[in-house]
């Protein structure tokens, strides 16, 4: 660093320090305080920055004092009580009742005097002994230490530290350290200083510096990007919501509106509108979580029900022979956890009108399946639905909106394989290679919506491109989740360290 880069990295703070040092040897941070009028907590902290940009020096010395407390402060005073009870005593009052009147500590006296062996108890009065004797006679340590300290004197010469631990033990004295900081020039700092001004800089912008155009004529205080700076957490969506968001946005990007609607949704919605028949595997309850409350709802109008029940029952007009046996509407009253978000595009159609065409939707949303769990799968997931519907679309408009897609999440690489799903017709399952693992994931069912699902529901036939896909496997890997369990726990740590998504 040269000294113009040195002296724009200055603060304010730092170079008046160094001018308060112009031509001193050193100073402390009282002094300092004295000569800059920067509080003590400016002065240590722009001494330090100063410090660690070589231009100050800081000579830290730590001393140890000791202080009375308030009881040492009594007795330096008025004496300590084992010794006033001695003094008693020699004066003739032996009798342990009468001494009790007449001192305030009797009892903290009465305990040092027997501890010291100063006196003997013989039935209820006090007797000197000669050591107790000899101790009213001279000054003890303890007292020469007390009385030292009160007055501000030196302290006296000690054979040995007995007599100080003995005090601090009985809450008499106290230790405190004092540390004493003398701040100096470098000679880095002495070679700067001549050339340092010390101008009123922005520290901080303001609407005002903005709206008045201050930084045009202002200083504005360079910052030091390079700096290791303190960790903050800041508020930030979940990153599951942030991967919502993205995923809205490459849909209504190609022009899709949203469609939404209950996570507890009638069988109708979920499984008979779709031509699910009624006893479809996976209508059973070890896929299906059925609800025991409420445990039906209300079929929608009867006329959509009866083409529906048709349709089921022997193909209606929709050109096909239905599945040939007698649809209940008991069971398509039964309310259930949506299995998929193939019931909002069942619910979306039914609502649609010639005029409207063509459209696209899109869904994201919680679907629910009585799956074991493990680290793999969930009871509940996310899938992200889409229709298109519309006379002229193609097969292959839909393989273009599902490789768009997943390139936008991330995967450029799609491929289709024929599946199968009561409902569509041709289907596809959806894969996308995942460059890291080195494999093909599946992700997702998609096809084009069978006669018997679009015509009782729209009223006519028309082609509707339709998936489902699921991203909870993307997420897992974009965050390194081993354990899909892991995706929902409130664990704040995994929280503030999780990445922003920015897409894959
Ligand atoms: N609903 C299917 C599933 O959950 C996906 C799908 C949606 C398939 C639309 C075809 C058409 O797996």
């Amino acid at each position: 660093m040269n000294d113009k880069e040195l002296l724009n990295r200055l603060h304010t703070h730092e170079k008046r320090i160094l001018k308060a040092l112009e031509g001193k040897k050193s100073l402390t941070i009282q002094e300092l305080e004295h000569e800059t009028g920067l509080n003590k907590d400016s002065i240590e902290k722009a001494s330090l920055w100063a410090k660690v940009k070589g231009v100050l020096k800081i000579d830290e010395e730590t001393s140890e004092t000791l202080e009375l407390t308030k009881e040492g402060e009594e007795y330096a005073e008025h004496g300590l009580p084992e010794k006033n009870l001695l003094k008693l005593v020699e004066d003739g009052e032996i009798s342990i009742l009468e001494l009790k009147k007449k001192l305030k500590k009797f009892d903290i006296g009465l305990v040092w005097v027997k501890k010291n062996n100063w006196v003997v108890i013989k039935k209820g009065q006090l007797e000197l002994t000669s050591k107790g004797s000899k101790a009213t006679k001279e000054q003890l340590p303890e007292e020469k230490i007390l009385i030292s300290l009160k007055n501000h004197e030196q302290m006296p010469k000690l054979s040995d530290r007995s007599s100080l631990e003995n005090l601090e033990k009985r809450g008499l004295i106290k230790r405190k350290v004092k540390k004493k900081r003398e701040i100096f020039l470098t000679d880095l700092g002495k070679k700067i200083l001549p050339k340092l001004v010390i101008k009123d800089e922005i520290g901080q912008l303001t609407t005002e510096i903005l709206k008045e155009k201050l930084w045009k004529t202002q200083l504005i205080r360079p910052y030091d990007v390079t700096l290791p700076s303190t960790k903050i957490n800041p508020g930030k969506k979940h990153y599951i919501t942030q991967i919502i968001e993205y995923i809205r946005g490459i849909w209504t990007d190609m022009g899709f509106k949203e469609m939404t609607g209950p996570l507890l949704d009638i069988s109708f919605w979920n499984f008979d509108s779709l031509f699910q028949p009624q006893d479809h595997p996976a209508r059973d309850l070890a896929d299906t979580f059925y609800m025991k409350i409420p445990e039906k709802g209300k079929l929608p109008d009867n006329q959509l029900v009866e083409k529906v029940k048709l349709t089921h029952e022997n193909g209606w007009d929709t050109g096909s022979l239905g599945w040939q046996y007698k649809w209940n509407p008991e069971f398509a009253r039964r309310c259930v956890l949506r299995t998929h978000t193939t019931s909002l595009s069942a619910r979306t159609i039914a609502k649609l009108k010639s005029e409207d065409l063509p459209v696209k939707y899109f869904a994201v949303g919680r679907c629910f399946r009585n799956e074991t769990l493990d680290w793999k799968h969930l009871a509940e997931f996310y899938q992200t639905e889409g229709i298109v519907v519309g006379e002229d679309v193609t097969f292959r408009q839909l393989q273009g909106y599902l490789r768009r897609f997943f390139e936008k999440m991330g995967f450029p690489k799609t491929r289709f394989r024929p599946g199968y799903f009561p409902y569509t017709e041709m289907s596809l399952e959806v894969e996308v290679w995942h460059p890291a693992h080195k494999q093909w994931m599946e992700l997702g069912g998609s096809g084009i919506f069978r006669p018997e699902v679009v015509k009782p529901l729209l009223g006519k036939d028309v082609p509707v491109l339709a998936w489902g896909l699921g991203f909870d496997r993307i997420i897992m890997d974009k965050y390194k989740v081993d354990d899909i369990r892991k995706l929902y726990l409130s664990d704040l740590k995994q929280l503030r360290e999780a990445q922003m998504w920015l897409g894959v």
